[in-house]
């Protein structure tokens, strides 16, 4: 996934938090019991996850018995998932930005984590400072959802109608989840960082009622910067679609891949 070029709206997330929670899915635990094992990684050991929401991510890795720091910027965000966590002596929530992070020394994690966020960072910093946190033989994992409805129909409707003024939620029936992934994988490697990444796809069903899928679409960044106004004509609009086709529920794929990189020994 190429860096964000609107990196200020990085924070755009933290105005959604509610909606951010309800309706984001988890990162699929047989997906992350793959990376786990694949990576070699044992219980207990130490793992970073950058931009961890309200634990997409962090709760399948807490589960999965590692000791997770989940770095979040986000302050309803990190409230969020500090409450869920509380409990769980695994995970230790922390704030800030990855370029600013300095709670840990160079090597201390065995591998570093990051859903649907690492482009959100200045890529100057990405790579080269998660290298330096990675212990040698460590793991960069970095994952991303790609979420598209399943009957096509429906789909193209959303598209043509709902979607209009909103390129970026236009899906194909195949949303190319091999392109992102080579290309996030040539991405890896051409920070010269890692070596040659391994790439994991999954395919993770999901069901929405109206209003979860409407939730859905505006916690995404491209919604939650509109303005009120613009934000209920892209609500309206997308309800309008689904009454149209007497949709009770909606049938989701989400294509979920992995880019898996061992730091190089330099
Ligand atoms: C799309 S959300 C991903 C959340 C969660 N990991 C998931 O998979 O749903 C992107 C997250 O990255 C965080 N973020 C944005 N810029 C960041 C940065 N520079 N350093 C750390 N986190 C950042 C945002 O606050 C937000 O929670």
């Amino acid at each position: 996934m190429k860096a964000n070029t609107r990196r200020g709206n990085r924070l755009v997330f933290d105005a959604v938090a509610g909606s951010y929670d309800q309706a984001r899915p988890e990162i699929p635990a047989g997906l992350v019991a793959d990376i786990v094992g694949f990576t070699s990684l044992a219980p207990g050991e130490k793992v970073l996850d950058i931009g961890a929401g309200t634990g997409q991510l962090t709760l399948p890795l807490g589960k999965a018995g590692l000791d997770v720091t989940a770095l979040e910027p986000g302050e309803k965000l990190r409230e969020l998932l500090e409450k869920k966590t509380a409990a769980d002596d695994r995970v230790h929530v922390t704030g800030g930005f990855f370029e600013d992070y300095d709670g840990a020394e160079d090597g201390s994690f065995a591998a570093v984590f990051s859903a649907n966020a690492f482009h959100w960072i200045d890529p100057a910093v990405s790579y080269d400072k998660a290298a330096g946190l990675l212990r040698p033989g460590g793991y960069l994992v970095l994952l991303w959802n790609v979420p598209t409805v399943e009957d096509g129909a429906l789909r193209v409707a959303l598209n043509e109608r709902a979607f209009a003024d909103h390129p970026d939620f236009v899906r194909d029936a195949h949303p190319r989840v091999e392109v992102l992934a080579a290309e996030g994988s040539e991405e890896m490697a051409a920070s010269g960082r890692y070596e040659t990444p391994r790439v994991e796809l999954c395919s993770q069903p999901l069901v929405f009622t109206p209003d979860d899928y409407v939730t859905l679409l505006i916690s995404y960044a491209n919604a939650a910067v509109l303005t009120s106004e613009a934000r209920r004509d892209l609500e309206d609009g997308v309800r309008r679609v689904l009454a149209d086709h007497d949709v009770e529920s909606i049938r989701v794929v989400n294509s979920v891949y992995a880019v898996i990189g061992c730091r190089a020994e330099q």
